[in-house]
């Protein structure tokens, strides 16, 4: 059975001490979300270990992690460190770290695999930028994605993940896809994961959306069959408004 997941991505937002005190806000009205959705705040790294103190509810996960196990890599975060804090989860291929940081498909791959391998969940983003969607090519785009960062990955491996599609042009720009978009090409990720690893993996795979998903229109893409929930950027940072999309399932 796939999951209902609304995971929070902070970005290089907070410091330690609002960090905290977010974390706790979160905590508290997570009380009050009846339903069974997952509730995740991925922070930065200086905040996962005071975070996790300050959560039980709401699960812990890391915006990144480092492409190799250990060793001369300075300023980087490996997946075991992330791990070792209480996180459970790591975002992995988020589009600014794709066009920022240059993070290709097979160093993104490398990350998956340290991930799985310190046993943290990837939320793995694919999304097109506006260009490849003013082109048509959007489920091309994303279908690469998948296939170059994800498709080498056993079906048993496959099935620990939870994919984020989020559109490029979506992020941080206050211009959602609409629900109609979301959910046709949510579709076709889903049938790409079909085709590689049988309907039953597919199946059971969580596919959020992320692109200015709110507390005002949280509700009617998470109502598309294939929208497993979201990856919330901006409206993460307010305890209300991401409790409220945690409802809005
Ligand atoms: P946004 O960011 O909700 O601020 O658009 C989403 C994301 O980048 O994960």
């Amino acid at each position: 059975m796939r999951k209902k997941i609304v995971a929070g991505n902070w970005k290089m937002n907070t410091t330690l001490q609002e960090g905290v005190k977010l974390a706790q806000e979160v905590e508290a009205l997570a009380a009050s979300v009846s339903n069974d959705a997952l509730i995740i705040v991925c922070t930065p790294f200086t905040h996962l270990t005071e975070v996790k103190k300050s959560i039980k509810k709401v699960k812990l996960g890391a915006e990144n992690c480092a492409a190799e196990v250990s060793g001369a890599y300075t300023g980087e975060v490996s997946a075991s460190m992330v791990a070792s804090t209480g996180a459970e989860y790591v975002i992995i291929g988020h589009s600014e770290r794709r066009a920022y940081y240059h993070e290709t498909d097979e160093i993104l791959a490398k990350k998956v695999k340290l991930a799985l391998a310190n046993n943290l969940t990837p939320i793995f983003c694919i999304g097109e930028l506006l260009s490849e969607r003013e082109a048509g090519k959007h489920f091309d785009v994303v279908k690469s994605q998948l296939e170059k960062g994800l498709f080498d990955l056993s079906a048993e491996d496959f099935g620990k993940l939870v994919i984020a599609y989020e559109p490029v042009w979506a992020i941080g720009t206050g211009k959602t896809a609409t629900s109609a978009q979301a959910q046709e090409i949510h579709k076709v990720i889903r049938e790409a994961i079909a085709a590689k690893y049988g309907k039953t993996v597919a199946d059971n795979t969580s596919i959020l959306y992320g692109g200015s998903c709110n507390d005002k229109n949280a509700a009617e893409l998470f109502a598309n069959p294939d929208v497993d929930g979201g990856l919330i950027g901006g409206a993460a940072l307010k305890a209300e408004s991401f409790i409220t999309i945690a409802k809005s399932f």
